[in-house]
């Protein structure tokens, strides 16, 4: 177990997968160290490694878009990728490279201990959800699973590749707010 400033530096370094020799830096998750929600992606794209931070390229404009029809910043949820390293190509990262980034992905949810986790797209809906999850017909469900409360929606650059999901993640995020206030019902019932 890391500190926030920790786990950055040892991410950053980290060379546990053939990963490390072709990206040009890892990303680390970024966003409020506070948030309430956490979003776990897949894994960088050029653009965010060439720049280091996540989300920067076409798919962080869709996905400013889906927060901002539930009146959410960036700056109000904290948002991450399975994988911190670009893969080749834009490929699925290997089940390989899922496995060695995956104490980083604990240690983000430990020092952040979010009440709702939002998979973006089938990659982490299928790593922490369930490996068999089918994102077009499994979309806006809910687990709580250790504490959390999971769903996952379309990954914004599925939605670049067909806009008629759009309306669909919308609604997802939509139900993730009121997922939100019920958790925070139940925890003050005055
Ligand atoms: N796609 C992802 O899955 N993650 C990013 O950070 C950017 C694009």
């Amino acid at each position: 177990m890391y500190t926030w400033d920790e786990l950055q530096i040892k991410i950053k370094q980290c060379d546990r997968c053939p990963l490390a020799r072709s990206r040009q830096q890892a990303v680390p998750g970024r966003g409020n160290r506070k948030a309430k929600i956490m979003l776990v992606a897949e894994a960088p794209g050029s653009q965010e490694d060439q720049q280091g931070i996540p989300f920067v390229g076409p798919a962080g404009r869709v996905l400013d878009l889906l927060l901002a029809s539930v009146q959410l910043r960036r700056q109000d949820v904290y948002m991450t990728n399975v994988v911190k390293c670009h893969p080749p190509g834009n490929g699925d990262p290997t089940p390989e490279a899922q496995e060695a980034c995956l104490p980083f992905l604990r240690c983000e949810t430990l020092l952040l201990q979010p009440p709702v986790i939002v998979c973006l797209g089938r990659i982490a809906a299928q790593r922490l959800i369930d490996p068999q999850f089918k994102i077009s017909r499994q979309h806006g469900s809910w687990v709580h699973r250790k504490g959390y409360w999971m769903t996952a929606v379309y990954h914004p650059a599925a939605i670049l590749r067909d806009p008629a999901r759009l309306e669909d993640a919308k609604q997802d995020f939509q139900a993730v707010l009121a997922k939100l206030r019920e958790i925070e019902e139940a925890q003050y019932p005055l």
